[in-house]
């Protein structure tokens, strides 16, 4: 693992771009994208510059079941939002959230097979999940439908008005996908996060820590801030 210090996320969003900028000049063909706080800079960032995603397909990790496309809390209309609006690529996946189960889990996986990740973008939960996988998920896990627990719906309530309901269940891309992907770039900033670091640098491998899978992979790149970095030896 090469853990990249950084003093805030300001500095750790210039430093994740220069990353994906490298990628992109190495012809990138597959990068897996993640959505939540962490990336807002990074997306932000990269809508500023001329980095060309004409040439690059985009799968992103997840979605909540049950929400429509054009429902704001849905993580189509956050990567819209934030990134596809403005920077085109080749194409783009996302998990449909509308669709039944058994056939969006094999639609997924096959999108997942069919397009090798060059570069996979991750955040890091409070409880160490990556993607929505939650702790007690298999390490070889591929596309699956997740029950939400209580951590990640206490995290992410904050995107939801008090009037919204937030769903419970999402369609995440598994932990084994996930360490398929060739390099895999994982970000995470503030205390809120330190413990999960911790875990994940310096606990155990174990299934109970979703984000402990990482130590298993031989190109992990991570980035983290002084807030989450605080609680290492
Ligand atoms: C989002 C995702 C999640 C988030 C994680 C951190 O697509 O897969 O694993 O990356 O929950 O979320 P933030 O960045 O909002 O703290």
């Amino acid at each position: 693992m090469k853990i990249i210090k950084v003093k805030d996320s300001i500095k750790g969003s210039e430093k994740s771009f220069d990353i994906i900028k490298d990628f992109l000049g190495n012809n990138m063909s597959v990068i897996g994208l993640a959505t939540g706080s962490t990336q807002l800079q990074l997306y932000k960032r990269i809508i500023e510059s001329d980095l060309d995603f004409s040439n690059t397909i985009s799968i992103n990790l997840d979605e909540y079941i049950g929400l429509a496309k054009e429902n704001k809390q849905s993580y189509h209309y956050y990567m819209n939002e934030n990134l596809f609006q403005y920077k085109k690529f080749k194409k783009s996946y996302i998990p449909n959230g509308d669709n039944k189960e058994e056939l969006e889990l094999e639609r997924y996986n096959n999108i997942i097979n069919d397009n090798k990740i060059d570069l996979q973008l991750l955040g890091l939960g409070e409880n160490g999940h990556i993607g929505f996988n939650e702790p007690g998920t298999s390490f070889k896990s591929k596309t699956n439908k997740v029950k939400l627990t209580k951590s990640t719906l206490d995290a992410n309530k904050r995107f939801f008005d008090e009037n919204e309901i937030m769903p419970k269940y999402a369609y995440s891309m598994g932990i084994g996908s996930i360490l398929s992907a060739k390099t895999i770039l994982i970000i995470a900033y503030g205390i809120n996060k330190a413990d999960a670091v911790k875990k994940m640098i310096e606990g155990p491998i174990d299934e109970s820590v979703p984000a402990s899978s990482l130590q298993t992979h031989k190109d992990v790149i991570i980035i983290i801030d002084e807030a989450a970095a605080s609680k290492l030896n």
